[in-house]
């Protein structure tokens, strides 16, 4: 598509983004405010619009041709954002109050927080569709938000990172130690949750 398509196609996705970006915020005050503890859910929130030439790439390996009707219809990652929380209970915490919005559905949603993948990559992944009202109509737009906790964040950024360099021969070495470290990560999470203070743990 061309450039002028590609500026057009984006305006409502990121419309959709910058009104659950808002939503996200109040979210975050308010489930501090419920719990009357110290501190809120939520550490950092990152958010992007798919660049022009990663939108086309995506539509190509899909067999899609690059075109603004194409993206509409199959990529449901145009708009992303990504929740880091400190620990996986505000993970969920803020997941259950995203689709407990009664105005937002709920597109698709994957828990490899609960389920990791194969490698070892832990996040929750939801796509929500966001209404956003124009003059006279409200149409539905998705985002895909990921929630993590920063270790999981860590792994992933550290994967993503490694994985550039395909060609290495040392592949499989490092892929048992990614699994090791994810675990590891886990662990240490748990630890601190554990210190976490006006954070009653039940374990047994
Ligand atoms: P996509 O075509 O990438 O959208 O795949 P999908 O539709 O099967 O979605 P999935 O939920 O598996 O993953 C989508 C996004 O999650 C990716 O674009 C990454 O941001 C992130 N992700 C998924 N798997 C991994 C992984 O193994 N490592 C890292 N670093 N990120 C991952
Ligand atoms: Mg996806």
């Amino acid at each position: 598509m061309t450039s002028e398509e590609y500026y057009e196609l984006i305006i409502p996705y990121q419309d959709a983004m910058n009104l659950l970006l808002g939503r996200l915020d109040v979210l975050n005050h308010s489930l501090y405010k419920e719990k009357g503890s110290s501190s809120r859910p939520v550490h950092t929130v990152y958010s992007r619009i798919k660049k022009h030439k990663s939108l086309d790439e995506k539509l190509a390996r899909g067999n899609h041709d690059a075109t603004p009707s194409n993206a509409r219809e199959f990529l449901q990652d145009i708009a992303g954002i990504r929740v880091i929380c400190y620990f996986e209970q505000d993970a969920y915490q803020m997941i259950d109050a995203l689709k407990r919005q009664n105005d937002l559905i709920v597109v698709n949603e994957k828990d490899y927080i609960l389920h990791p993948k194969p490698n070892g990559y832990r996040s929750y992944h939801i796509i929500l569709g966001i209404p956003v009202r124009y003059m006279d109509v409200t149409e539905y737009y998705p985002v895909e938000i990921q929630v993590r906790t920063l270790s999981m964040d860590f792994w992933a950024s550290m994967e993503h990172r490694i994985n550039y360099k395909q060609d290495r021969s040392d592949k499989e070495q490092i892929q048992a130690q990614l699994l090791k470290f994810a675990d590891t990560l886990k662990d240490m999470e748990q630890s601190f949750e554990m210190y976490n203070e006006n954070r009653p743990i039940l374990r047994d």
